[in-house]
């Protein structure tokens, strides 16, 4: 007689094909049955901290009354219907409260439900802004070093990881790729890596700008490329680039939105007002698929014609707008107002960056990046050279699997352990998280 764990690991394994998963090494699979505050809890009871928030997107914890609330309120009225010529209530007043908190400028709001149909949407609308304005060459992209803007096939075109992307380079259209500044800690490594970004960005702009219809970054924090913090300035003069050159500037802020970086965007760290701004994961407190493309009304002006002008933007997805999500997002915004969580997070940063303090001196931690509470730390073979380990030994997934026996869970960016918990994670959870992520790492790295 199989266990219901032991049931449901073979079903997994039978029908399910998990993503970003590579199907022969899964093996004693995680099977989550319920969540409560900032912790998940398995089929076999067994408790473990969110220290990822579920893939960057949690805010406000799980099986939160409110949320929960704003779901039922909303079921019972609809749970959804097209937005496709047509509209429901909560989006169109999600629609203006997005427009309020956003970067000033951006006052149009295209639903869509992920990530990276979000930065497919805004593709697809800086080349058409050309288009419909009759500026037919500039048809190409600028992105950047390790860029990860989601894994359909415009947002792949505009990623630059190769362990993801390389695979499907014949199906994709060129961009450019400039390097992504990074912020070293040594003296001068922070100007060294401004102005290689810089250099690169004004040469292209200054030699192929009528090519170019946008630049696409993630500003101030790159996610999936490791946690890679920009130093300051650097998307402010990024942004007044593309301003001089007549690009247009995408911000993607769907891993950096929603507090994470220490402010409600990325981009309000250095007052940037990008023409696009992509939104998607915390949104809704990390509840339901809703992302959003913002834009300025000058994008939307080049749009708005008479239909025989063949201006309309085509584009458009069954759930665009879905009621539940568009509710639960207003109630995830009204309580980080209500609760003021980005007034909280510098504070909370700072606790965190003061634990992991500690694990500076450690002989295979050779880098810890932070901005709020979004965290990298790089695991090294050797501290003094940089040399790092190899990619067989996959690190980052053994001090994972170290962090799950100790009850937290996270997922690591190859040699990279990542830790962006909870907005919502009280200083007694961050103790007690921190502490699993720093024993974790000496115990892989250390342990023999
Ligand atoms: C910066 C950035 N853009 C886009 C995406 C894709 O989002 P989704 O997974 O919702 O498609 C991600 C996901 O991690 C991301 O970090």
């Amino acid at each position: 007689m199989l266990t219901d764990y032991e049931r449901l690991a073979g079903l997994n394994k039978d029908y399910l094909w998990n993503p970003f998963t590579q199907m022969k090494d899964y093996i004693d699979p995680l099977i989550i049955e319920r969540g409560e505050g900032i912790q998940l809890f398995d089929v076999q009871g067994r408790a473990y901290y969110d220290g990822f928030s579920s893939v960057w997107l949690n805010v406000h914890g799980h099986n939160v009354p409110e949320l929960n609330q704003a779901i039922t309120d909303q079921l019972g009225r609809v749970a959804h219907s097209t937005l496709l010529g047509m509209a429901n209530r909560p989006a169109i007043e999600l629609a203006e409260k997005l427009a309020g908190i956003t970067p000033k400028g951006l006052n149009k709001v295209f639903y869509s439900d992920s990530g990276a149909t979000g930065v497919e949407i805004a593709i697809k609308m800086a080349f058409q802004y050309w288009q419909n304005k009759g500026v037919k060459s500039k048809s190409t992209f600028i992105t950047m070093n390790q860029a990860y803007h989601g894994d359909t096939i415009g947002a792949v075109s505009v990623g630059a990881i190769p362990l993801y992307h390389e695979v499907f380079r014949p199906m994709l259209f060129p961009s450019h790729v400039i390097p992504y500044p990074y912020a070293y800690r040594h003296e001068g490594g922070e100007k060294m890596a401004l102005d290689a970004t810089l250099t690169a960005l004004r040469h292209l702009l200054e030699t192929r700008a009528e090519e170019i219809a946008a630049l696409i970054v993630e500003p101030i924090v790159q996610g999936a490329g490791g946690i890679i913090i920009m130093p300051p300035n650097c998307l402010r003069e990024m942004a007044a680039l593309c301003r001089k050159h007549d690009v247009l500037l995408i911000a993607d802020e769907v891993a950096t939105g929603f507090g994470r970086t220490g402010a409600m965007f990325a981009c309000d760290l250095e007052e940037v007002s990008p023409d696009l701004m992509v939104i998607g994961k915390g949104l809704t407190g990390g509840y339901l698929p809703v992302a959003a493309t913002l834009a300025t009304d000058e994008i939307y002006q080049a749009f708005y014609a008479d239909y025989e002008e063949q201006k309309t933007f085509f584009h458009g997805h069954s759930y665009t707008g879905n009621p539940l999500g568009c509710a639960v997002a207003l109630a995830s915004l009204k309580l980080m107002e209500e609760r003021k969580m980005i007034e909280k997070v510098e504070a909370k940063a700072a606790f965190v960056e003061h634990k992991l303090a500690k694990l500076k001196d450690r002989p295979h931690v050779g880098d810890i990046r932070q901005k709020g509470l979004m965290v990298g730390i790089e695991l090294v073979r050797n501290k003094i050279s940089r040399e790092p380990y190899e990619w067989v030994e996959r690190i980052g997934v053994r001090a994972t699997q170290r962090a799950r026996e100790l009850g937290m869970l996270t997922r690591p960016l190859g040699n990279v352990m990542v830790f962006i918990p909870p907005l919502s994670s009280s200083e007694t959870e961050l103790d007690a998280m921190t502490d699993i992520l720093a024993q974790s790492i000496i115990d892989v790295t250390e342990g023999g």
